[in-house]
C-alpha cells in the first residue's frame, strides 16, 4: 500500500484547506436494459450500500469526511464494477464485501491505497 499524492499536489498545486469532503467515492450502478454487461449485473448496489454503512459505521460519514455517491456508467465498464475514489483519482475494481471494506479502512480512512484492487488501467468501455 502507498500513499498516493492527489493531482492537485502532484501539478504542484496547494492542496485546498476548505474541501468540503476529504474523500468522495463514487460507485457506477449503471445497467443496461439490453443486457449488456454493466457494473449493476456484479452487486454495484449491494458494494454501494456496503461502503456507504462502513463509512457511517466507522463514523467517517460527513462534511470534512468521506462521501459515498452513487454514479452513472464511468466509462470504465471493461474494468467493473468500478469505483473511483476522489481526491487521489484512485479507481478501484472490487468483487466481494471485503473487498469494500477493505477500501473503507485503508483508503477512505487511512489514505492508504489498496494495490491489489486497482483497476487495470488501459482498462476503458
Ligand atoms: S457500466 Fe459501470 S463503468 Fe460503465
Amino acid at each position: 500500500m502507498s500513499q498516493v499524492p492527489s493531482p492537485r499536489e502532484s501539478a504542484g498545486l496547494a492542496v485546498p484547506v476548505s474541501s468540503y469532503y476529504q474523500r468522495h467515492i463514487f460507485f457506477c450502478l449503471n445497467e443496461r436494459k439490453s443486457g449488456e454487461e454493466a457494473c449493476a449485473n456484479h452487486r454495484a448496489q449491494q458494494a454501494f450500500e456496503r461502503c456507504k454503512s462502513q463509512v457511517k459505521a466507522a463514523g467517517l460519514a460527513g462534511p470534512g469526511q468521506v462521501r459515498v455517491n452513487k454514479a452513472g456508467c464511468l466509462d470504465r465498464c471493461a474494468a467493473g464494477p468500478v469505483a473511483v475514489v476522489y481526491p487521489e483519482a484512485v479507481w478501484y475494481s472490487y468483487v466481494d464485501e471485503q473487498d469494500i471494506d477493505e477500501i473503507v479502512e485503508s483508503h477512505l480512512k487511512n489514505g492508504q491505497v489498496v494495490e491489489r484492487l486497482l483497476a487495470p488501467p488501459h482498462l476503458g468501455r
